[in-house]
């Protein structure tokens, strides 16, 4: 909101009232000020309720307006039906932010209630946060204002969470994992207030290190875009989103549509934004664990030191997964482990010190590894023995993780055994340290913190966009409403992408002989001709297609046989001529699709072509706008794109003008918002240099006259 209250003031809130406060053990309105006052809350407190009194030995006030101080922040915690009076109150009293814990609004269809409640919040300028939520705790100002356990551990990590019974979970789960938090804030029905108001703030708050959202369904999406891609250059961000729907709801309209799941989508985009998708709430957790603790690698040098093979053959396969780069330099590493390690170990990456080592060996290579100044990072995988002990390792364990960490090293450790080992794991991990059951496991978090060093590596870019005659365009949208249509015909598809100088194959409808005769001429040969009829609508049935014309009394021939062709196919078909059109060699099929998403508004799909595309579904997406890197990312995202770098002694193809066509739709469909779905397919590419033609295109229209985005 515009000119709204300083978000400061939610996050960091100097007074806070708590509406519907209550001497009831068991309400959430005696939970609420539990919290607050045992947690230490370092502003103003007070407690309102109509039979005024004390509660938790603090003056209550019978109303907000009663108090004289200011009040940044009011929490609700009164039945649904009394919110909308006590809303109006606050914003007589001048608060800044609501938090409306009480439910029974829009998600159970009062929709109505909320609505006003949110209009009359606007009229005073207060924003709110809910309703429909658990609350929000602020380390800043060891504000406890959930309902949740009391105790919550302060530390590095912001939790944005969209569904309130998981958020009080997470709570409990932060505290047996061992991690601290800045703030965790409840969402909600997202009223007002929605994850881009909380990002805003926590991208710049200094006690935040790691953010984690929970999403159900994204809402303004296209600001969403702009803020995670700022701040995912800033500070990791780790999203975990639930529901996995394989259609969007606008699926049916083309391939694009069809292969744009809302799940893809929001994969790829997230992606895009440099953000970091958790399959499962424990991935998660593994991640902003590791994020909020672990120093950030110096350079690509990883070691894996390992007691087992197979558990090391493992770790390499998942490095490849996660792009790890392992240190392959075979005279360094013989160098650095040789004295270490037994000479029937291996000192090749991964360093095996092979199971019959003791745990001093163990201990003596992982030394070596982490006093070289060279590798920057250290895997540690452990497989039981039988001279394993608990506390030994443990301490071991710890010591070196202290002594290194402190020191720059990023390092951590998989062991993997029965109960013993287990048990040591878990103790490692309550005490704070990166320790795994899993190699695996492990590994996906060294992964999370390649990709955010190289997040924080990309530079901002210029966004990629073209010139388009926008008029032209319109006018032949206006053309096919006036008939009703919701869709171009194929020569007005054409003249929209001379409009966005996207490349088709030349062509002209000619009425008569001389006409087809001439232009194929200036045109030059091979050239194809084609029936135009709206009442022939399958031209090869009809012999109303004639390929590869060479020379001019070809084109004669072609012309009168398609002519009776057509007459002795449907004898009153209206006839409007015949297209000439150059005919295009073979290049390599693709598609790129344009359309609008519910969610994240215009995105662009690029993928491998042709009549397989639904089935090899080798596609991927991205949100616009995107810069040129991004779009370039777009096209190494598909599996088959070594296609168009030439495999097996074929030439490279021209990426350079794919891109350019590439920004020129997302162009045209970001710029002229009746445009619901563009697909070309195929879409050829030639080799480089040699450019691309538009083949098949089809485009869809709103038919309402404005299209909001
Ligand atoms: N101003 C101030 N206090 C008021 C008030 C008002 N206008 N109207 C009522 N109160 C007081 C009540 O007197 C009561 O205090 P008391 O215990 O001293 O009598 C207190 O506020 C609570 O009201 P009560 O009627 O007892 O409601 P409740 O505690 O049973 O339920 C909610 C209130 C908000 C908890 C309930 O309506 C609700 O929405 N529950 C679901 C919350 C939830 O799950 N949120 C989402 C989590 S993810």
């Amino acid at each position: 909101m515009e000119n709204g209250p300083d978000i400061k003031r939610f996050f960091e809130p100097r007074s806070v009232a708590v509406i519907g406060a209550s001497n009831v053990e068991g309400k959430i309105g005696y939970k609420l000020m539990e919290n607050i006052t045992s947690g230490g809350y370092k502003g103003e407190l007070y407690p309102i309720n109509p039979r005024g009194g004390e509660i938790f030995g603090i003056k209550a006030y019978q109303q907000i307006t009663d108090i004289e101080g200011s009040v940044d922040m009011a929490i609700i915690a009164i039945p649904a039906s009394f919110v909308l009076e006590e809303v109006r109150r606050c914003g007589e009293k001048g608060v800044s932010f609501l938090t409306i814990i009480t439910s029974g609004f829009s998600e159970v269809g009062e929709s109505e209630l909320e609505r006003k409640i949110v209009e009359t919040a606007k009229s005073y300028r207060m924003r709110i946060l809910g309703p429909n939520i658990f609350g929000i705790y602020s380390s800043k100002v060891d504000l406890n204002a959930t309902f949740g356990p009391k105790g919550v551990k302060k530390g590095k990590v912001a939790i944005i969470t969209q569904s309130g019974a998981l958020g009080i979970a997470m709570i409990g789960k932060t505290a047996t994992e061992g991690i601290g938090l800045s703030t965790i804030v409840s969402l909600g029905n997202k009223s007002d207030m929605d994850e881009n108001d909380l990002l805003e703030y926590l991208a710049n708050d200094n006690s935040t290190k790691v953010i984690l959202a929970y999403i159900e369904g994204i809402t303004n999406g296209e600001t969403l875009l702009g803020s995670l891609k700022k701040i995912s250059r800033i500070k990791p961000v780790v999203v975990i989103k639930s529901g996995r729907s394989k259609r969007g709801a606008l699926a049916a309209a083309s391939h694009t549509g069809s292969l744009a799941g809302s799940d893809e989508v929001f994969d790829s985009v997230m992606k895009q934004c440099g953000v970091f998708r958790a399959e499962s709430l424990d991935e998660g957790f593994n991640w902003i664990k590791f994020l909020a603790d672990t120093p950030l690698p110096k350079s690509n040098s990883c070691v894996i030191v390992t007691n087992g093979g197979g558990i090391g053959v493992l770790a390499t396969d998942a490095c490849e997964k996660y792009n790890i780069e392992l240190m392959d330099e075979p005279e360094y590493l013989k160098e650095t482990f040789h004295s270490a390690i037994p000479s029937f170990g291996s000192t090749k990456n991964p360093i095996d010190i092979t199971g019959q080592s003791s745990a001093e060996v163990y201990k003596k290579t992982l030394i070596a590894a982490l006093e070289s100044n060279r590798i920057s990072s250290v895997m540690a995988l452990y497989c039981q023995t039988a001279d394993f002990k608990k506390e030994p390792y443990k301490e071991m364990i710890t010591l070196i993780h202290n002594e290194y960490m402190s020191r720059g090293k990023t390092i951590a450790f998989s062991l993997v055994g029965g109960r013993e080992v287990e048990e040591c794991v878990n103790e490692l991990k309550e005490n704070g340290l990166p320790a795994f059951k899993g190699v695996y496991e492990m590994v996906s978090c060294f992964g999370v913190l390649h990709r955010f060093s190289e997040n924080k590596a990309r530079r901002e870019m210029e966004i990629a966009e073209s010139e388009i005659d926008v008029e032209r365009i319109e006018n032949i949208l206006d053309n096919a409403l006036s008939e009703g249509r919701a869709f171009l015909l194929s020569q007005e598809a054409k003249e929209m992408l001379d409009a966005a100088d996207i490349p088709t194959p030349k062509s002209f409808v000619a009425r008569s002989i001389e006409e087809a005769v001439n232009g194929a001429e200036d045109m030059g040969y091979p050239i194809v001709m084609k029936i135009v009829s709206r009442d022939i609508l399958h031209k090869s049935d009809a012999g109303g297609v004639a390929l590869d014309l060479e020379n001019k009394e070809e084109v004669m021939d072609a012309y009168q046989l398609i002519i009776r062709n057509a007459k002795n196919y449907d004898p009153h078909a209206k006839i409007d001529g015949i297209e000439v059109a150059e005919m295009i060699p073979q290049g390599l099929e693709t598609i790129i699709g344009a359309r609008r998403d519910r969610s994240f508004g215009p995105i662009l799909m690029f993928g491998l072509g042709g009549i397989y595309v639904e089935v090899m579904k080798d596609v991927s997406f991205r949100a616009l706008p995107m810069d040129r890197e991004e779009v370039y990312s777009l096209l190494k995202d598909v599996r088959s794109y070594p296609l168009l770098l030439g495999v097996r002694g074929e030439e490279s193809k021209d990426i350079e003008e794919l891109i350019e066509v590439m920004i020129k739709v997302g162009t045209l469909i970001r710029k002229v918002k009746r445009i619901t779905d563009i697909e070309i397919n195929p879409l050829f590419v030639f080799g480089r240099g040699k450019g691309v033609k538009v083949v098949d295109i089809r485009i869809m229209i709103a038919m309402e006259k404005e299209v909001s985005e």
